[in-house]
């Protein structure tokens, strides 16, 4: 498929999108989301992927919805088409997605961001919900995601004074899982991307899934939902394989089966 707000690459077992509308600092309009939930859904449904890196082209992640495109958008317009529910169609896809977070990260791209699974910041990375600022409140998950990542205090204040976390307090903070230099995220992520293609994808999409009802749920069923994920694992050939590797000193080759 041809896009025309993002680029679509592939490596080695992973895919990488990219947000390609640096002028509006890759602003996220309804073109967009149509790019990133089609390309995400294929990428997803190829044999040959095992995890997606998404990334922001230039000075940008993605500095938020497009206020352009939202300015004159009214209450029953937004409502009847329930505007940015069609970004759940991202935590539909299975396959882990890896956010490589080059650059600001504002607004939905902070939101945009926290829907992925691995949060990669680079040196540059500038997170915030920077809504208020507009009249308005996050609207893609930001309220609730980011309360549950970094809690209620970091959330209240980024959320009420709009204000800018660097890379370093969003470590801190929980909301990313490491820093890299910002000339190396790419390759770092690429490198993470990698790592999760040498394991069985069934197991990679059970541990996301396991991951996420986490956040779903309570501990007592959680538990329960892991073990019979585990219990379930252990009717594929690729944890067969993966044992006897061990077993056998050996390199296991995963069929994905
Ligand atoms: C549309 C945007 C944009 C956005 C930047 N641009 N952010 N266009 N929507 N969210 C455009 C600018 O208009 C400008 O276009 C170009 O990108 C470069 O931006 P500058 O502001 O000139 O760059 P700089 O001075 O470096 O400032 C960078 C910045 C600033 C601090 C990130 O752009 C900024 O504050 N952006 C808005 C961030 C924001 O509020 N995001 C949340 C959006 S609301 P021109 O044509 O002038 O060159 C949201 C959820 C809403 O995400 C949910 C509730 C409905």
């Amino acid at each position: 498929t041809d896009f025309e707000t993002i680029l679509v690459e592939k490596g080695e077992g992973y895919g990488i999108i990219t947000l390609n509308r640096p002028k509006a600092l890759n602003a996220l309009n309804l073109q967009v989301l149509k790019d990133v939930t089609t390309a995400a859904a294929e990428l997803d449904a190829d044999d040959s992927v095992s995890a997606i890196i998404l990334t922001g082209a230039e000075r940008a992640f993605a500095a938020g919805a497009d206020i352009k495109e939202m300015q004159s958008l009214d209450f029953a317009t937004a409502y009847k088409a329930d505007w940015f529910a069609g970004w759940n169609r991202l935590g539909e896809v299975r396959k882990p997605i890896i956010a490589a977070v080059n650059g600001f990260a504002l607004g939905g791209g902070c939101e945009l961001a926290m829907m992925c699974d691995i949060l990669l910041a680079s040196t540059k990375a500038k997170f915030g919900q920077p809504e208020i600022n507009l009249g308005v409140l996050p609207g893609m998950g930001g309220s609730q995601r980011l309360t549950r990542a970094i809690g209620k205090a970091k959330a209240m204040d980024l959320c009420l004074t709009g204000r800018m976390m660097d890379a370093e307090e969003a470590e801190r903070s929980g909301l990313v899982a490491r820093i890299v230099e910002h000339d190396e995220l790419l390759d770092d992520a690429k490198k993470v991307a990698a790592l999760i293609a040498t394991k069985s994808q069934v197991a990679s999409a059970m541990v996301k899934e396991a991951v996420n009802v986490a956040f779903e749920t309570t501990l007592d069923q959680g538990l329960k939902y892991e073990r019979r994920l585990f219990h379930a694992s252990l009717a594929t050939d690729d944890q067969k394989e993966g044992m006897a590797a061990f077993v056998e000193k050996r390199a296991p080759q995963f069929t994905h089966s």
